[in-house]
């Protein structure tokens, strides 16, 4: 019988996967559904096994059965790994995205599972703290905070009781990387958690998963179920949110897991010293965890020795909005913006010229191409006046409205405001008033306006008690600063100090 294999990612069903695996299954196939390779310009796409290994082929549609089967199709690539996508990747925490059946522990053993896991638990709790200090793994999830120094916190932290908290919530527009691991590697972040439990101590670990990504919830409920008796006696469960983007900072996420409003806590107290339940607790991004296993069996050198400055180990970057070939690229830091847009994303979809590309989900900076040969590194992006975030990249082509982006960093912002800081709660309403009297031609200055908004901004800057109001001036600021012509007058090149 042929074995094919079929992505049941969201974004492959979302194009018509599951037509597709109906048509072979019909046709007497034995169809594996797989998680997604992440080049969602040839989703769908099947793979078809044969002597020469799994060629693909895509984008197809249900009535190409018989001509993919003979080998005739026209849209036939070859085998995925040869592809230029993939070719230059550095896949250490998606090697088996796309590739396994998600939920075949069969599968998941042969493909190195577990390794790292048997390795942790053959070490004593502080060496597996040395290890992941040693990687140089920063958080994944956005402010890049040494992971190893977070679990190290915890390891020393007292008391009898600790957590482990997975952040799934992955809110940041244009980011998919942690839905995409968690449907297609399940068993990875479970095995990374399970690692963390046992070198900071922790028995009981939760996994919080915004409520728009049903796929990955049952991926992870049955990940979990199938493999309570490996990771034994560290206990998982899943946490749905409920739809709020203020769910992922942390201290607001962890109100949410103990049946709270989602509001944001006043630091410290630090959640490595008193976290959910009052609790020692570990908070990690999916992609901060899952890259655990790997660093565990090849060794921290092995993860260090990829990347840029203090940047160490890959980034999965998610390349979306208005370009030919968006999906996930997993490679070491030190890539530049104009490989990743050009290159790898090959340009705009429209086929019109890129305008400004904004990294880092809604609190990120726009850059224009003249910032493109920026590497891909926390430290250079900071000193751009950006940030990496989850590295989410979103491309806009010349007909985007940079008013308009800033007015929707302002108004993003003033609705999913948690409520409890003046400076985001009342600052990002005024910011949508000011930035509507610009664009409408309502203002009697603009030049007074734009100095008004930079004000305004600098305020919430610094007076915000979380990033959600403190980084939404960086949306605004790199908009006035290098689209100053969008917003009319003579808006000043630099932001007010
Ligand atoms: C408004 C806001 C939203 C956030 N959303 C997420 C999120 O969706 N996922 C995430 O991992 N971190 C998010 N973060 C960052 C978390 O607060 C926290 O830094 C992170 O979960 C720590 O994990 P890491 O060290 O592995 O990155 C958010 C922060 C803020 C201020
Ligand atoms: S900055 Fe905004 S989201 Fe953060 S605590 Fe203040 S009001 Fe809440």
């Amino acid at each position: 019988m042929t074995r094919v294999f079929i992505s049941a990612d969201m974004a492959s069903v979302a194009l018509g996967a599951d037509n597709i695996a109906e048509a072979f299954a019909a046709a007497g196939c034995d169809v594996v559904r797989t998680g997604s390779h992440g080049l969602f310009s040839i989703e769908p796409l099947v793979e078809v096994e044969g002597e020469q290994g799994r060629i693909a082929y895509g984008p197809v549609a249900a009535g190409d059965v018989a001509a993919i089967l003979a080998g005739t199709h026209a849209n036939r690539l070859g085998r995925v790994a040869d592809l230029p996508f993939f070719t230059a990747q550095q896949r250490f925490t998606f090697g088996r995205c796309g590739v396994i059946d998600p939920l075949s522990l069969d599968d998941y053993a042969v493909h190195d599972g577990w390794a790292g896991l048997h390795t942790a638990r053959e070490m004593a709790p502080a060496a597996v703290v040395a290890v992941v200090r040693e990687s140089g793994l920063r958080g994944r999830g956005g402010a890049g905070f040494p992971t190893g120094i977070k679990w190290q916190t915890v390891l020393d932290a007292p008391g009898p009781e600790k957590f482990i908290v997975c952040n799934a919530d992955e809110g940041d527009s244009g980011t998919f990387a942690d839905r995409m691991l968690m449907e297609g590697d399940p068993y990875g972040l479970i095995e990374g958690m399970a690692i963390a439990g046992h070198a900071v101590g922790a028995n009981h670990g939760y996994v919080y998963i915004r409520s728009e990504y049903p796929f990955a919830i049952r991926a992870m409920q049955a990940a979990i179920e199938r493999s309570a008796g490996i990771v034994a006696p560290f206990i998982l469960e899943v946490r749905v949110g409920a739809g709020a983007y203020v769910c992922g900072e942390e201290t607001a996420l962890l109100e949410s897991i103990e049946g709270k409003r989602g509001q944001v806590r006043a630091k410290p107290p630090l959640p490595a010293h008193a976290g959910l339940f009052g609790k020692p607790t570990v908070i990690n991004n999916v992609l901060s965890l899952a890259a655990v296993p790997f660093i565990l069996r090849e060794g921290a050198a092995a993860y260090a020795a990829v990347g840029y400055g203090r940047s160490r180990g890959t980034m999965p970057i998610q390349i979306a909005g208005n370009i030919r070939h968006g999906g996930l690229y997993e490679i070491g830091f030190g890539i530049t913006l104009r490989e990743l847009v050009e290159q790898v994303g090959g340009g705009t979809a429209s086929g019109r010229p890129v305008r400004a590309v904004q990294v880092g989900g809604p609190l990120g900076a726009y850059f224009p191409p003249s910032m493109f040969d920026l590497a891909f590194d926390y430290e250079t992006f900071a000193a751009a006046g950006g940030l990496i975030g989850h590295a989410g990249i979103t491309v806009f082509d010349d007909t985007v409205d940079m008013a308009h982006m800033a007015r929707f960093a302002m108004e993003f912002c003033a609705i999913e405001s948690c409520g409890k800081c003046t400076p985001c709660r009342i600052g990002s309403t005024r910011g949508v008033e000011i930035i509507d009297r610009i664009r409408l031609g309502r203002t009697r200055s603009v030049d007074q306006d734009v100095a008004t908004l930079r004000d305004l901004c600098d305020t919430m800057k610094y007076g915000s008690l979380c990033a959600l109001g403190g980084f939404t001036p960086y949306p605004v600021l790199s908009a006035l600063d290098h689209f100053p012509e969008d917003f009319g007058g003579s808006a000043p090149a630099v932001a007010a100090e």
